[in-house]
């Protein structure tokens, strides 16, 4: 593909996404609000579906792992502790022309040789300009006041060890995890929902012996591999890439990004951080509390401030990344279409039910019986009788339904089957009514 398909793909799928009730522009009748966007109906059940299924992994067949759900707002304290509030920032530049600010490390020449992109005007000095969104909480507005929209949900797990040590009493290695909103005041948020400034991460902190780390580290590595496959993301378009000295966020001392092919170009997708002690110590120092783990062996007590191996997932670029994977085109003329190849799991419905014709009421209550009965089962699944048999596969195949049920004359005059059409080749079968439950149960394991 050239760079215009790899837009034109880009274009499509946000076209797509808007039309079909998954992603919106956010706050859209004002004229819309740069770095938000707000997720439709089908948008959001994929949303659920990709974090049940990150919780299933990663926390529910576990034993080793905490979820814990932390305030948004937190004390000033934590992020002046942790070096937010002074190395949480980007290069930014400011055009002397047109005024247009951009991030200086992602212009096609940086300055001082380059010019504006806009208008091609003199660039300003390069100067850091710190990402976290402030806030004021209550009436009197001084310094005490001032808080942060949370830059990472990673904080609210530090904050909270002790409180899950004290009350769980986890054998180490054990892990906290957190599924949550994070804010980001991006200089150029764009590409769609890939650079956001209201986002969701996925986090485990994952809390080892120090000696145990580099272990540690490769196993988390392969678990994320695993868990990207299991949801469907094109493992082909994945590459891992190890973040060289000088270039890794203040707090890491080894990471590995996670890259996808996005049309847009190689860009992160997820990132794993061995964090040390960086923020426990930290913490530790600055609130006076000790945060540490202790345990008892032959030679009595030991006690020792656990590392920890940081997995990070962001929602809304697995998202993206499953909407990049899994869009297709084929045929051609009128027997042209677009489908989504998504795994069930993640398809925002897994069955259509339809009878063959809306005007036949005899289809119509015998479609109605069979929807009652696999909605009872499986919960994702969705009624159309609207148009044509035709017009609804397409219509299906567009949003990710990977099987459509319809109930036809055979059903009521024959044996009691339904035919089954399947999302990726368009192939039929015909499956007893009786056996349904069973079919989908062994599909969807
Ligand atoms: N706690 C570590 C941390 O926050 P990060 O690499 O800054 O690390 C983690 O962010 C993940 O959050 C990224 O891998 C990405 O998936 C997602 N993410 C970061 N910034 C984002 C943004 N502006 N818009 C959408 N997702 C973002």
């Amino acid at each position: 593909m050239n760079n215009n398909e790899h837009g034109d793909v880009m274009q499509k799928i946000v076209s797509l996404a808007k039309r079909r009730g998954f992603i919106f522009p956010g706050s859209e009748i004002y004229g819309g609000l740069a770095g938000t966007y707000d997720y439709g109906p089908l948008g959001e059940m994929m949303r659920q579906n990709v974090m049940a299924s990150w919780r299933d992994k990663f926390i529910k067949s576990r034993r080793d792992m905490y979820a814990v759900s932390a305030a948004i707002l937190m004390n000033q304290k934590v992020w002046q502790a942790t070096g937010h509030v002074d190395h949480f920032s980007d290069p930014l530049v400011e055009c002397k022309k047109c005024k247009k600010r951009f991030r200086a490390d992602q212009l096609p020449v940086p300055p001082p040789e380059g010019k504006c992109p806009e208008c091609k005007g003199e660039f300003g000095e390069v100067r850091q300009f710190n990402m976290m969104l402030e806030t004021k909480l209550g009436a009197v507005l001084d310094s005490s006041s001032t808080s942060y929209l949370r830059p990472e949900t990673a904080q609210g797990i530090f904050v909270n060890f002790k409180n899950v040590v004290d009350s769980m009493q986890p054998k180490i290695p054990f892990g906290i995890a957190q599924i949550g909103k994070a804010f980001r005041n991006e200089i150029t948020p764009r590409d769609f929902i890939f650079r956001l400034r209201e986002l969701e991460q996925m986090e485990i902190e994952y809390f080892v012996h120090p000696d145990d780390w580099e272990r540690h580290f490769e196993y988390w590595k392969d678990e994320m591999m695993e868990w990207m496959a299991s949801i469907g993301l094109d493992m082909n378009k994945i590459h891992d890439v190890e973040i060289p000295d000088g270039e890794r966020a203040h707090y890491s001392s080894r990471t590995i990004d996670f890259e996808f092919e996005y049309p847009f170009g190689q860009k992160e997708l997820y990132g794993l951080a061995y964090r040390g002690d960086y923020d426990l110590s930290r913490h530790a120092s600055s609130s006076g509390e000790k945060l540490e783990y202790r345990f008892q062996d032959e030679g009595g007590v030991q006690t020792f401030v656990p590392h920890v191996i940081e997995p990070t997932f962001g929602l809304d670029r697995t998202i993206l990344a499953l909407l990049v994977s899994a869009y297709r085109e084929d045929g051609e003329g009128d027997d042209s279409r677009v489908y989504l190849a998504l795994d069930p799991k993640i398809a925002p419905h897994k069955i259509c039910v339809s009878p063959l014709l809306k005007n036949k009421p005899e289809l119509v209550a015998k479609g109605e019986e069979v929807f009652a009965h696999l909605k009872a089962e499986f919960l994702d699944v969705v009624w159309d009788d609207n148009g044509n048999i035709g017009k609804r596969y397409r219509r299906q195949d567009e949003i990710g339904t990977p099987f459509c049920v319809v109930v036809d004359f055979d059903t009521l005059e024959k044996d009691d089957s339904v035919s089954i059409r399947h999302r990726d080749d368009g192939s039929q079968e015909r499956v007893k009514i009786a056996d349904l439950l069973e079919y989908f149960a062994q599909k969807f394991a």
